[in-house]
């Protein structure tokens, strides 16, 4: 079962990530952590940016990109990292990976894989949620053993990521995205969810049937989950009890 944290906002879930991102950076300097992109995970980032940790070992890798936006775009999503996490925490630029489109989809996605691998896998992944159940841009009907390949959004995605872009004919149809199988190969994965937007998926995430109608779903299938979610994203968790009572109990989650 995932270990499901619920905190009074984001701001506290932001710590409590930052956290378990930095008891892993202080054990391994070369850890390899997983980025996500969106408005969820900058409360970890900014907890992240006072704990001043040396990170100019640890490599990364986001989970995805838009397609055919141009190159420096501020909302693709290698600027977005660059802006984010890179230069706030003083990462090393070489060692922090996008998911690019190199004109052929049959070996973008395998590239990133290879890359991947050859970093020895993903310790961490920071995990949001979409309110179409999407992690990555893996949308509802992505096979539960996917690997990183192009996709195309759904309306629902489009229409929330329009906030970045004068409308919503400026956001990317497609792009390439780790696959809910790349994602399970991490060795720990972290999913926030903040705001009442995000608590039917979450819902469904934690507690649904596991389901590629659900992509968030695929996280019960990993041993090693922790759910941070705020009073609000949790309000449609029907343990949420005992999930409370487990967290206030609980061994040992570091
Ligand atoms: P958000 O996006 O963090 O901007 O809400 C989450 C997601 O789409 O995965």
């Amino acid at each position: 079962m995932a270990e499901v944290i619920i905190v009074p906002d984001a701001t506290e879930g932001g710590r409590v990530a930052a956290g378990l991102i930095a008891a892993l950076v202080q054990a391994n300097p070369r850890a390899v952590l997983g980025l996500a992109t969106g408005s969820t995970p900058l409360t970890t980032w900014e907890a992240l940016e006072p704990l001043a940790l040396d990170l100019t070992e640890v490599a990364a890798f986001a989970l995805d990109e838009y397609i055919g936006l141009p190159v420096g775009h501020p909302e693709s999503y290698r600027s977005v990292i660059t802006r984010e996490v890179v230069e706030r925490l003083g990462m090393t630029p070489e060692l922090v990976h996008v998911p690019s489109y190199d004109g052929d989809p049959e070996t973008a996605g395998e590239k990133y894989e290879a890359a991947i691998r050859a970093a020895g896998g993903v310790d961490l992944q920071i995990l949001g949620i979409g309110r179409t159940g999407h992690i990555g841009f893996n949308e509802p009907g992505s096979s539960l053993a996917s690997l990183t390949r192009v996709k195309a959004l759904t309306r629902m995605t489009r229409e929330d990521n329009a906030r970045f872009f004068p409308s919503i004919d400026d956001v990317p149809v497609h792009c390439i995205t780790q696959g809910l199988g790349t994602i399970l190969r991490a060795r720990r994965l972290v999913l926030l969810a903040f705001g009442s937007s995000k608590a039917s998926a979450l819902a469904k995430s934690v507690e649904g049937p596991v389901s590629s109608g659900h992509p968030g779903s695929v996280i019960q299938l990993h041993p090693d989950v922790v759910v941070i979610a705020d009073e609000a994203a949790a309000s449609e968790l029907e343990h949420a009890e005992y999930y409370r009572f487990a967290w206030e109990n609980h061994f040992n989650v570091g």
